[in-house]
């Protein structure tokens, strides 16, 4: 599908206007008590993950009645549109619970399957990401690219681990073990679509992760790409926001960021 700068660019401002109003409800509730409920054994959700989310719901139903919406908390949709709007209204709910000022909105529009339009907003930073499909990525409306960077030893990495980590086949704590040693060093800041930004804009080279949702990724996968960067399943092959791993990188270290996780290790001089 051919789309229309002018078309593409009236999602993107809409997604932008309804991230900032989240992250707004988000920062002002950052020092308040949360009440935190738990949707799994370690899995948090406060009151101000569903103000959110229904702050961005409204705006959609409100302008887009027809297109469907796949969202965290559970305001999903189906609409047999093509369009569907995927939706974090909070990634980083642990950082937040705890009063940790790194978490994020993320809104993304797919038609097919496919992002066209995605917006993660850093309320704590007021640092607004943006990408369109051909458009480019930007932060706060200024064009982003990632890093130059060609050497694994000398790379930023980010990782994550899924709230299965007690159970999970792949608990992604061996990888960790083996990228530390790889690579320059390796953070783990909690929210998925930060860290993906943060690829997009060349401040970490490289991301992984195993069992992510789509709303995690869905808008900050076209950041990456948008910016020059390569985003693929860590088996490797195209990523789909439905898939349980993700790799993400500058391009230049993807290979072997993918051969380090893989244990296909080339041994160091
Ligand atoms: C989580 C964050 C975290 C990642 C987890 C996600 P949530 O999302 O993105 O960085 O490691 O796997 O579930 O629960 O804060 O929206
Ligand atoms: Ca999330
Ligand atoms: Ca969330």
């Amino acid at each position: 599908m051919k789309w229309k700068n002018k078309e593409l660019k009236s999602y993107l401002n809409f997604a932008m206007e309804w991230a900032k109003g989240a992250g707004d409800i988000l920062y002002r509730g950052f020092n308040q008590t949360k009440q935190i409920n738990y949707k799994g054994r370690i899995d948090p959700v406060t009151q101000f993950d569903l103000q959110s989310e229904r702050f961005i719901i409204s705006r959609i139903e409100k302008t887009f009645p027809e297109y469907s919406i796949l969202a965290e908390e559970g305001d999903t949709i189906e609409n047999n549109s093509s369009f569907c709007w995927v939706i974090d209204p909070l990634d980083g709910t642990v950082n937040y619970a705890h009063k940790i000022p790194i978490y994020t909105v993320s809104i993304a529009l797919q038609y097919n399957r496919q992002t066209i339009v995605g917006v993660v907003y850093d309320p704590e930073r007021d640092e607004l990401f943006s990408a369109a499909k051909g458009l480019g990525a930007f932060l706060n409306r200024k064009r982003i690219k990632v890093s130059p960077q060609k050497k694994l030893e000398r790379s930023l990495l980010a990782t994550g681990f899924a709230y299965n980590i007690g159970t999970a086949r792949k608990n992604n704590l061996g990888m960790f073990a083996r990228m530390m040693k790889q690579a320059q060093a390796v953070r783990r800041l909690g929210s998925a679509a930060l860290d993906l930004c943060w690829v997009a804009t060349g401040r970490f080279d490289g991301f992984w992760e195993y069992y992510l949702h789509p709303w995690d990724t869905a808008a900050a996968i076209l950041m990456v790409e948008e910016a020059g960067g390569k985003v693929s399943k860590i088996s490797g092959g195209s990523y789909s926001i439905f898939d349980r791993e993700i790799l993400a990188s500058n391009g230049h270290i993807h290979l072997a960021m993918r051969e380090v996780l893989t244990r296909k290790i080339k041994k160091r001089k």
